[in-house]
C-alpha cells in the first residue's frame, strides 16, 4: 500500500481563500482592517523565513501586518515595553512574538505580558487555561491546522486512538487537549479521540506508536518515526521541520512510512502552511472580539 499524501498546502490555500472573503466582508462592515503585529528579536534564519511567510499570508487575505525587528542584544525590558505599546495600540488586533528568542531573553514573562485578547498564538496562561476548560478564546495555530486537515480530508477522529509523540507547549500538549475534548467549542469536529502522549522517557515507544490509528510526530528529530513504528493503514501527521544537510525533512521517514500508512503529510507542504492559515484565522477572530467589545462599550 502506498499512502494518500495529504496536501496541507492546498488545504491551507482553501482556508485562506475562505478567510479572504470573510476579511473583505468584515472590513467593509466595520471600516477596520484586522492587523497582526509580529515581533522578531535577533536574527535566527528560520524565524526570519517564518515571519516573512506569515506577513505574505496577511497580505494575500487582506490583513494589515507590522514587523517589529529588534537586535539580538535588546534587553528584556525593551521587549516588554514594545509588547505593552502594542497592547495599547487599538490599530493592532493580534500580537505574535516569534520563538525562539535569544537566550538572553526569558520568553515566559514576554508571552505573559501579551494582552490575552490579542494573543493569536494562544500561548498566554489565560488562553491555555481556557483551552483546558473547553472554552477557548483562540485555538493554538498548529494543532488547529491539524484538526482542519483531518476534518477536511474526512479522517474520522471520534473514538480513534491518537498517539502524539512530543509534549511541547506549542503542539503536543494543546493538540492532546483539543482532540480529546467532547465538544468543539471552536474549530472543526475533530474531537472525542482517545489520546496518548509519548515523550523521550517513554519506554518501548514503538509498541505504543504501533497502536495508533492517527500518529502525530512532533519531537523535532529528523526522520525519527520509522516504518516499523506505524500500524498498517494508520494516518501519520508529521509536524517536524528539521533543516539537515539533506535539506528540509520532517520527524517521519516519509519514503519508508508512506509504504505502510494509509494517509501521510509531507514536509514541506504539510502541516506548516496550515499553521500560517490558522494564525490569520485567529487575527480575524481577535479583531472581531475587540471591535465587538468596543461596540458594546
Ligand atoms: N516558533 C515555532 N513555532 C511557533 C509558533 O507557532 N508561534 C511562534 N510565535 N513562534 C513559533
Amino acid at each position: 500500500m502506498t499512502a494518500n499524501v495529504l496536501d496541507g498546502k492546498a488545504i491551507a490555500g482553501e482556508i485562506q481563500a475562505e478567510l479572504a472573503e470573510q476579511v473583505t466582508t468584515w472590513t467593509e462592515k466595520h471600516q477596520v482592517t484586522p492587523c497582526l503585529a509580529a515581533l522578531l528579536v535577533g536574527d535566527d534564519p528560520a524565524s526570519q523565513v517564518y515571519v516573512r511567510n506569515k506577513q505574505r499570508a496577511c497580505k494575500r487575505v487582506g490583513l494589515e501586518s507590522q514587523l517589529h525587528r529588534l537586535p539580538a542584544n535588546t534587553t528584556q525590558q525593551q521587549v516588554l515595553d514594545l509588547v505593552n505599546q502594542l497592547n495599547n495600540d487599538p490599530a493592532v488586533h493580534g500580537i505574535l512574538v516569534q520563538l525562539p528568542m535569544p537566550a538572553s531573553i526569558d520568553a515566559s514573562p514576554v508571552l505573559d505580558a501579551i494582552d490575552p485578547a490579542k494573543d493569536v498564538d494562544a500561548f498566554h496562561p489565560e488562553n491555555v487555561g481556557r483551552l483546558v476548560q473547553g472554552r477557548p478564546r483562540f485555538l493554538p495555530c498548529t494543532p488547529h491546522g491539524i484538526q482542519q486537515l483531518l476534518h477536511r480530508y474526512q479522517i474520522d477522529v471520534a473514538g480513534k486512538r491518537v498517539v502524539i509523540v512530543g509534549r511541547s507547549d506549542i503542539v503536543g500538549k494543546p493538540l492532546a487537549l483539543m482532540l480529546m475534548q467532547r465538544n468543539c467549542a471552536l474549530g472543526p469536529a475533530a474531537v472525542n479521540a482517545t489520546v496518548t502522549v509519548c515523550h523521550s522517557r517513554t519506554p518501548d515507544l514503538p509498541a505504543i506508536t504501533r497502536q495508533a490509528d492517527i500518529l502525530v510526530a512532533a519531537i523535532g528529530q529528523p526522520q525519527f518515526v520509522r516504518a516499523d513504528m506505524v500500524q498498517p493503514g494508520a494516518t501519520v501527521i508529521d509536524v517536524g521541520i528539521n533543516l539537515t544537510d539533506d535539506g528540509l525533512v520532517g520527524d517521519v521517514d516519509f519514503e519508508a512510512v508512506k509504504e505502510v500508512a494509509a494517509h501521510i503529510t509531507p514536509v514541506p507542504r504539510g502541516v506548516g502552511p496550515l499553521t500560517v492559515s490558522m494564525l490569520i484565522y485567529n487575527t480575524l477572530q481577535a479583531a472581531r472580539l475587540q471591535v465587538q467589545t468596543d461596540d458594546a462599550g
